[in-house]
């Protein structure tokens, strides 16, 4: 078969770890999928910077859309972050040129998510984002594919790297807030602007993609109960801690009597719990359905090689697609086919 053209937008943390592993597993990836994936374009702001990695037989683009759009490639990767802008402008020109697309973006999920699903299915193509949710975790193939048939009641986690982080630091050396969160970004964990993270919106755009997946609805990001962990103390962890809890913040959403209840906001778990367990940059996500009772899954939830890890194997799935196979819906169920959301009273 012929190699797999792939085109990445935005070359920050992330864009330069896939570039980097899709390289560096060349091999590996050719074995696995039967054909080779190859970085043959990309567009990033600054074309000088030294990223560590090779790009000198690489095409650049100024306009990230141009570079989506382009018939030279055949996946379009989406790793410029934002809401709105060229992030999902370049999307949509992907996704309505034919191209399958992969992101990172859960903002842009949250937001555009079903608008870009209606796209990806009318054009048949596939619009993969198992980075969007929990890093390397494979969140999404779980609950989009091995979870069919089970009734989701609950879903909930610790969804952000950034902030699990920083409580865990704040509790295991009594450092001060802002100390820690210096050290988040320069580990590559938070987002470009890190109030997204410490304010909660980044676990609740990533509930928000859950929820509609654990329960068939179109997704409602304004609809979560919001409040982020910027305004806890030392003082705050020590006295959970004397009454025996650890302080996480936690995303949920379940299925109540009158509707749907989303919410993020800190949560003082039992020391003992499970939870309580997962540690600095790791998520986690638990999920209760009827048929298969309580699935917990963890791991690294931030960082440019977890990232990448879940965008590579994204690929790695369109790789191994075959033309002319009809794809599945994007959120698990035809777009068009999501229920309107209704949130509890
Ligand atoms: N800033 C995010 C986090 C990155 O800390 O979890 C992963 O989505």
């Amino acid at each position: 078969a012929e190699a797999l053209r792939i085109g990445v937008a935005g070359l920050g943390t992330v864009g330069a770890s896939v570039v980097r592993v899709i390289a560096e597993k060349q091999a590996e990836l050719a074995r696995q999928c039967g054909r080779e994936i190859v970085v043959t374009a990309v567009s990033a702001r600054d074309t000088s910077r030294d990223r560590g990695i090779d790009l000198f037989r690489t095409a650049w683009f100024a306009d990230p859309a141009e570079l989506a759009a382009n018939a030279e490639i055949d996946v379009f990767v989406e790793l410029i972050g934002g809401d709105d802008g060229p992030a999902r402008a370049s999307v949509k020109a992907g996704l309505e040129a034919g191209r399958h697309v992969v992101t990172a973006n859960k903002a842009l999920l949250a937001k555009h998510g079903v608008a870009l699903a209606e796209i990806a299915e009318r054009k048949g193509v596939l619009l993969n984002y198992e980075a969007a949710v929990a890093g390397g975790i494979p969140v999404i193939k779980t609950m989009r594919e091995a979870l069919a048939g089970n009734t989701v009641n609950r879903v909930f986690g610790i969804l952000n790297g950034t902030c699990n982080y920083i409580l865990t630091r704040m509790e295991a050396e009594g450092i001060s807030f802002d100390e820690v969160l210096k050290d988040a970004q320069r580990l590559g964990y938070a987002e470009a602007d890190p109030t997204f993270d410490i304010e909660g919106q980044d676990t609740a755009h990533k509930l928000s993609i859950l929820t509609s997946l654990a329960f068939g609805t179109r997704i409602a990001a304004d609809d979560i109960y919001l409040e982020g962990i910027s305004n806890i103390t030392q003082a705050d962890i020590r006295a959970a801690a004397e009454l025996g809890y650890r302080i996480k913040l936690l995303g949920v959403a379940q299925r109540t009597e009158s509707g749907i209840e989303q919410r993020v906001h800190p949560t003082m778990v039992p020391t003992a719990s499970v939870i309580a367990q997962v540690h600095g940059v790791t998520n986690a996500v638990a999920i209760e359905t009827d048929i298969l009772g309580e699935l917990l899954l963890s791991g690294p939830g931030a960082g440019g090689n977890a990232t990448a890890s879940a965008v590579v194997g994204d690929i790695a799935d369109i790789a191994k697609s075959r033309p002319g196979f009809q794809h599945g819906p994007v959120f698990g169920r035809p777009a068009k086919e999501l229920k309107p959301y209704k949130q509890a009273k």
